[in-house]
């Protein structure tokens, strides 16, 4: 699978992904980054970019032409590409379902959309627009590392263990369980109220009983609590079997007493 990222900003997508998962799977061939200067693709002097927009107003506009024969280079070089990303906080917003869509295309190009905005002629260029989030970053840089990873993840041996990627709750539409990892206590004064006393953090006795039937039950009770108390708004795409929608009327009547109680 093939990037080329497009950016007036390269040194910010090259560092990132000199190190970690990312740089080991470009290192392995697993994943092919090029990393297009918007710069070198422009014809005057001074490799201007950007310009004023037409009709007035604060800023400045990415110019059409440098990105036009930026992506001119790139057919030339790869043939026409299955998808050609503009990074903009007017896009759509990247999902779970997004990456994995992606991830099955060859080539990906992203445009790193900078400053007030992009000429809109380069939008009959683009395949998709997206947005990572509802926030203004400075640019389109760091949205490109983000659908990068999210991508990248489902490339066939990016992800050491192939299950955490598949599996991942996320994938199903809810919030991870919680994980513990040795040792079973830690004791710590930080945490206490009461001073010249410790408190002791354990974990979940089940996690440690080696009963995985109720090991699993647990995981998947603590995955729905998450979800319903921080992202209840997950729980209507969510893809449930028979236990787990047991699991959560069980958390909503609880919560609906508990609501009760209060205000009795
Ligand atoms: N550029 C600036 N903000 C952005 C966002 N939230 N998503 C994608 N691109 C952006």
């Amino acid at each position: 699978m093939t990037f080329d990222i497009v950016t007036i900003f390269p040194a910010m997508i090259e560092q990132p992904l000199a190190a970690g998962v990312l740089g080991r799977a470009i290192e392995r061939g697993l994943l092919t980054v090029k990393v297009r200067d918007l710069r070198d693709f422009t014809t005057d002097r001074h490799r201007v970019v950007d310009d004023v927009p037409y009709g007035g107003g604060p800023g400045m506009v990415l110019k059409p032409d440098p990105i036009f024969r930026a992506l001119d280079a790139i057919e030339a070089e790869r043939g026409r590409p299955s998808a050609v990303i503009l990074t903009s906080p007017q896009g759509a917003r990247f999902t779970q379902a997004d990456a994995k869509r992606l991830s099955r295309v060859e080539t990906i190009v992203v445009l790193c959309g900078r400053y007030e905005g992009v000429d809109e002629r380069v939008r009959e260029r683009v395949t998709e627009e997206v947005s990572i989030g509802d926030y203004v970053l400075t640019g389109g840089e760091l949205p490109a590392l983000v659908i990068l990873d999210a991508v990248a993840r489902y490339v066939p041996g990016v992800v050491g263990d192939e299950d955490s990627v598949t599996h991942d709750s996320f994938s199903r539409g809810l919030l991870d369980f919680p994980q513990f990892t040795r040792p079973p206590v830690i004791r710590s004064a930080r945490l206490s109220a009461e001073p010249d006393s410790e408190r002791e953090l354990t974990v979940p006795d089940v996690l440690l009983s080696g009963n995985h039937a109720e090991i699993r039950r647990w995981r998947k009770r603590e995955a729905l609590r998450r979800t319903l108390e921080r992202r209840p708004d997950l729980l209507a795409g969510a893809k449930l079997d028979e236990e787990e929608v047991e699991i959560l009327r069980a958390l909503q009547d609880d919560r609906m007493a508990g609501t009760q109680k209060v205000g009795e």
